[in-house]
Order: C-alpha cells, then structure tokens, then sequence
C-alpha cells in the first residue's frame, strides 16, 4: 500500500505528537466547570428508566457519544481507526475517521479508513477539511465517504491549525460557498465541525442558513491544533502559535450560545476538552444533543486496544446516566429542563456572546 504522501506522513506525526506531547494545554478551560447541575436528593426514577438513546444521521444510538474525526491514511491511523470503530459497535456510540484528503490523493489509502467490516452497525461519518473538499471537488468528495460506506461526512474547520502550518492555507474565501455545494450533495448527512477553537453563534446561523443541519463546536479547551502545529514548527510560525494556543470560543460558551442562536431544529455536538460523563451532562443540559471525545478515546486505544476504549466509553456513559439520575431527569430532553447555575467566566460568555 502505497504509504508515502506527504498527507499521511503529517497525519503520523500528529499522532506521535498526541500520543506523547501536551497537546491540551493545562490553561485552557471549556468552561464546563461553570455550570452546576442541581442535585435531587429524590430522584424517583431507577437506572434502568433512564434513556440516552439518541438519533444521528438516521440511525439510534445508545448514547449520546461520538469518537470524532482523527486520523487514516497510514497502516498505524488504520489500526487506531478500526479499534476505535469496533468499540464504538460494541458501545453503540458514533465514530468518525480523520481527515480523508490522502484518500482523495491516493485512493488505495482507502484501506485505512474501511471500518465497517468491524462496525457494520455503527454511525460512521467520514471526513474532510473546507479547503481540500474546493480542491476535490463535489463528486470527488462523495466518491471518498461512499467508498467506506460512511452515514455521512464531516466537513472541518481548523484556520487556526492552517495559519500556524508551514504548508498550511492562508486563502479562507469562499467558505459558505462550499457548504452549499455540499448541502446539495450530502442533505442532512452533513455535519460541520471545527478542530478545538468552537464555532461562534454568528457563523452557526450562517451555516444553518446554507442549510446544515449538524454542528460539531469543537470548542476551546481539549486538544488545541494550533498548539499541535506549533509543536511542529519552527521559528516566526512557532512564537505566533505560542501566542495562539489557547484562542478559541471555550466549548461550553459555544455550545450555549450556538444553541440559542439556531433554535432547536439542528443537531448539536458538544467536543473539544469534553472528558466525562458529567461534562457530557451538563453539555447537554446547555443545549448540545451530544458529546464528542477525540484525545481521551486515542489515548485509550494506545494504552490498551479496543478493550481500554470500550472501558473509556463505558466509564463515560456510566457517569452521564448517574448525572441524568441525580438530577432527576429520565433522559436528555428532561435534563435540559432542569435548573442549573452558571458562574464566572462562562456567565461572563454568555452575555457578551
Ligand atoms: C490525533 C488527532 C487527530 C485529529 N485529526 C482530525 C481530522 O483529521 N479531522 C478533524 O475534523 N478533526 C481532527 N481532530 C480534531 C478532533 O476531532 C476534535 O475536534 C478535537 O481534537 C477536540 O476534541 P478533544 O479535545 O476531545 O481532542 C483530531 C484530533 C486528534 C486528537
């Protein structure tokens, strides 16, 4: 299998560096720590009421859980990719395979990203960057995600890793154009996502408006790419990504106000820095539908293979019922109007934002 684009090469060297580096900074905060639940000391309810099942593209999850998009185009992103989706089957939550560009370049790579053998059930959703999906093309586009029978596609944002990458783009034009174009190929199938700096409620409505019906705010405080890439360089591009590893909308604050900026007719997915149950939780008590989980997942499949991402998942759907069940509530649409505070910082987000 041919092995040797540029793309998949970078694509190891990020997992090296996620594996190994400190790619979330310490600093960083989704802001999730600011809202408090409220605790019922009668619940009224047992375990087995509770329900978190939950539709995405079509199909019934068991949880409100989706591995986002990492990786593919080398032989080691093709084992993180198929123990990611064999958990994913086994739990019943959503995956996502990385970035399919060097499937785009070198379609024998499409190996990499083939998961269904392993998760024929599974919501699986392909993936690709704004930029490489104006180079590749509509039909291009849909030959890539059909190739690994994926339920959709997630179209990434990231002009905070591109500025920071030497090879990166530095042309952002024309964006909303390509999420049309996309909207007309892909329905509701499409989600738009961002890679850890959120997405802000004005670019929400915009993209609601050219008709996307599924967002991923991938917001401030987990995994930070402008921190990964600055990792890699060197340096003007390293002392500017210095500065700008900690730029972003924090996940809560983006999830809030996403939400009351686009109603509830669309899908919301809360990642970025997203790492237990109860963060799922009180996410969803903010208005996502579900969590997203990246890092902690990859991490998980480093240390112990499927069976310590299965653990992961069960750890975090363990906690998100037991927050459901002390607050009272049978399932997210009862969580969501439940009292909850929020405090400080993320108080101060949400009424400037
Ligand atoms: C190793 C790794 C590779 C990633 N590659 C991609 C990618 O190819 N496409 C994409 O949309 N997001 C990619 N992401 C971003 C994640 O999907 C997610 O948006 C971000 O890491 C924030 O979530 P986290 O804090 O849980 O890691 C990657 C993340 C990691 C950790």
């Amino acid at each position: 299998m041919p092995d040797d684009t540029t793309t998949s090469r970078r694509k190891d060297a990020h997992l090296d560096l996620c594996a190994t580096e400190e790619v979330a900074p310490r600093e960083n905060s989704t802001l999730l720590e600011c809202v408090k639940l409220v605790h019922s000391a009668m619940p009224e309810l047992q375990v087995s009421d509770i329900d978190l099942s939950t539709r995405l593209f079509g199909k019934t999850l068991k949880a409100p859980l989706l591995i986002t998009g990492m990786t593919g185009g080398s032989e080691r992103a093709a084992q993180v990719n198929r123990d990611l989706a064999e958990a994913a089957e086994a739990c019943g939550v959503a995956f996502g395979v990385g970035s399919q560009r060097a499937m785009g370049e070198t379609p024998a790579l499409a190996k990499t990203y083939s998961v269904r053998e392993v998760a024929p059930r599974t919501v699986l959703i392909g993936n690709i960057g704004l930029r490489q999906a104006a180079q590749l093309g509509v039909d291009k586009v849909r030959a890539i995600v059909d190739a690994i029978h994926a339920d959709g596609l997630a179209l990434h944002l990231n002009p905070g890793q591109e500025l920071t990458q030497p090879e990166g783009d530095r042309d952002f034009r024309g964006g909303y154009q390509v999420v049309a174009q996309l909207v007309k190929a892909f329905g509701e199938r499409l989600l738009v996502k961002e890679t850890g700096c959120g997405i802000a409620p004005d670019v929400a409505r915009r993209l609601v408006d050219a008709g996307v019906r599924t967002l991923d705010v991938s917001g401030l405080g987990g995994t930070s790419w402008v921190r990964v890439e600055q990792l890699r360089a060197s340096g003007e591009l390293a002392e500017v990504g210095a500065q700008f590893s900690s730029w972003g909308i924090p996940t809560a604050a983006a999830v809030a106000t996403v939400r009351r900026a686009v109603g509830p007719g669309v899908t919301l997915i809360a990642s970025g820095g997203v790492r237990t149950g109860l963060d799922v939780a009180k996410a969803i008590a903010l208005g996502a539908d579900l969590g997203g989980m990246a890092l902690p997942m990859f991490k998980a499949q480093q240390t112990g293979g499927v069976e310590a991402v299965k653990k992961a998942i069960d750890v975090v759907v363990r906690a998100t019922t037991q927050a459901l069940m002390l607050c009272g509530a049978s399932s997210a649409a009862e969580l969501k109007k439940k009292p909850r505070v929020v405090v400080g910082e993320l108080k101060e987000w949400l009424s400037a934002v």
